[in-house]
C-alpha cells in the first residue's frame, strides 16, 4: 500500500510536516493536533506555530513573545508516551538572533544590532512573518532535538512565498541596495559616473537625514554585506530541507468555495515546485444524518412526552424550527461534499485525502486537540 494512504506510517517516514492553507481553515489546530498524536505514540515533537488562538495558545502553554522552546504539560493525556514541545515565533528575536548568529565578531554583531538603519530594516522585516518562519525552522531541525517538527505556516495570500522568503531578503540586499553602496568607485566609466553620483546622493541624504545617519547608513552596508554570505547559505539549506525525502507538505482547507479554491492552487505550487505532498485534510466539515427534516413526525411523541406540560403550539413550533434547522444542515452538508468531490479531483495524486468534522465547541484544549487527532489517523482514502 502506497506510505500516503497509512498515515501513521506516512508520519513515522516523517521528519518535517509543513502544513499550508489559507487562514481560518483550522491550520494551527491541525498542526497541533498532527503534534500531539506523534507525541501521543511516542515522538518528540516540536510545533513551530504563528498566531494560535488566545485558548489553544493557553493550553499549550505558550506566551506571547520571546521565540522559546516550551514543554507542552501532557498530564491530561496520560497515554502519551513521547514529548510534545511548542513555540510561537516572534519576528523580532528572530531576526536579532540571526545576525548574531552570521555576524563574524562580536563586535560586528554589537555595530549591527545597534544600528538606527538596522533597528528600522529589522522592524519591517520582521513584519514578514514567512522570512522569520523559515529562518527558525533551519534552527530547530539542525538542532537535532525533535525527531519530528511540525511547521504552522503563515497564512500568506502569496501561496508558496515563504519558501522564496530568504531569497528574497537576499535578492533585496544584493541587487537593489548593496550594490549601489558597496560597489568600488573608479571601477570603469561606470565606476567614476557611479562615485560621482553616489557622492551627490550621499550629500542629499545627508542634507535630509543628517550625518549621523549617514555615517548608520554606511556602517550598516559595510557590515551587511560580511554578512552575505551568511544568507545565501542558510537560504541554501531551508531549500534542500523542504525538498528533503523526510518532509512533507499537507494542505489544510475548510470545505469553503474560496479555501477550496486556495487548497487547489498549493497543490498545483507543490507539484510544479517539486516539493513533497503528504496530503490533503479538509477540516471542519459538517455531518447531517437523517433524511427527513420532518420533525414533528421523526420527534413529536417523544416531545410531547418529556414536555407534556408546555403549550402545544410552543412545542409545534420549537419543532418547525428544529426541522427548520436540520434541513439547512442537510443543503450545507450537500453543498460540502459537491466542493469535496471537486476538490478530491482537482488534487489526485497528491497524497492522502482525510476529512475532520467541525466539533460540537472551538478545538482549544488538549483532549479536542487529541480528538481531532484520532480522526486525521483514521484510515484515509488515495485522493
Ligand atoms: N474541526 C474543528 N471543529 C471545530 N472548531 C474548529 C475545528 N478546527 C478548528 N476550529 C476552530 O476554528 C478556529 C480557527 O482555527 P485555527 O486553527 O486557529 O485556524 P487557522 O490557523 O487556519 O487560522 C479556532 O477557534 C479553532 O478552535
Ligand atoms: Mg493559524
Amino acid at each position: 500500500m502506497d506510505v500516503n494512504l497509512d498515515l501513521d506510517r506516512w508520519l513515522a517516514a516523517t521528519r518535517l510536516v509543513v502544513c499550508v492553507g489559507s487562514g481560518g481553515v483550522g491550520k494551527t489546530t491541525t498542526s497541533a493536533a498532527l503534534g500531539l498524536y506523534a507525541a501521543i505514540t511516542g515522538r518528540k515533537v516540536m510545533v513551530l506555530t504563528i498566531d494560535p488562538a488566545r485558548r489553544l495558545a493557553n493550553s499549550l502553554g505558550l506566551k506571547q513573545f520571546g521565540n522559546e522552546e516550551h514543554q507542552v504539560d501532557l498530564a491530561r493525556i496520560p497515554e502519551a508516551k513521547g514529548e510534545l514541545w511548542a513555540m510561537m515565533l516572534d519576528s523580532r528575536s528572530t531576526f536579532d538572533a540571526l545576525i548574531a548568529r552570521v555576524a563574524p565578531s562580536a563586535e560586528a554583531r554589537d555595530r549591527i544590532l545597534d544600528n538606527h538603519v538596522y533597528r528600522h530594516m529589522a522592524d519591517t522585516f520582521a513584519g514578514s512573518q514567512d522570512y522569520m518562519a523559515t529562518e527558525k525552522l533551519h534552527d530547530v531541525v539542525n538542532g537535532g532535538r525533535y525527531d519530528l517538527v511540525i511547521l504552522d505556516t503563515p497564512p500568506v495570500k502569496n501561496a508558496l512565498d515563504f519558501l522564496e522568503s530568504p531569497g528574497r531578503l537576499v535578492n533585496f540586499l544584493d541587487e537593489r541596495v548593496l550594490r549601489w553602496f558597496l560597489e568600488p568607485a573608479g571601477r570603469g566609466i561606470g565606476g567614476a559616473l557611479l562615485a560621482g553620483t553616489t557622492a551627490i546622493v550621499y550629500r542629499l541624504l545627508g542634507y535630509i537625514f543628517g550625518a549621523e545617519f549617514l555615517d548608520d547608513l554606511a556602517t550598516f552596508f559595510r557590515d551587511f554585506q560580511g554578512l552575505y554570505k551568511g544568507f545565501v547559505e542558510r537560504h541554501d539549506r531551508v531549500v534542500s530541507l523542504f525538498r528533503a525525502e523526510t518532509t512533507s507538505f499537507v494542505t489544510v482547507c475548510a470545505p469553503t468555495e474560496p479555501s477550496i479554491d486556495v487548497a487547489l492552487f498549493f497543490q498545483e505550487e507543490l507539484r510544479t515546485r517539486k516539493l513533497p505532498r503528504g496530503g490533503v485534510v479538509v477540516n471542519q466539515v459538517h455531518l447531517c444524518d437523517g433524511r427527513s427534516h420532518d420533525a414533528r413526525a421523526v420527534l413529536g411523541e417523544r416531545v410531547a412526552a418529556i414536555a407534556a406540560d408546555v403549550p402545544e403550539p410552543i412545542r409545534a413550533s420549537v419543532l418547525a424550527r428544529l426541522g427548520m434547522a436540520h434541513r439547512r444542515l442537510a443543503a450545507l452538508a450537500s453543498a460540502e461534499s459537491a466542493l469535496i468531490v471537486r476538490l478530491r479531483a482537482g488534487a489526485a495524486g497528491g497524497g492522502f485525502f482525510q476529512t475532520v468534522e467541525r466539533q460540537e465547541a472551538d478545538v482549544h484544549d488538549l483532549p479536542a486537540l487529541a480528538k481531532v487527532g484520532r480522526r486525521l489517523f483514521r484510515p484515509a482514502e488515495p485522493i
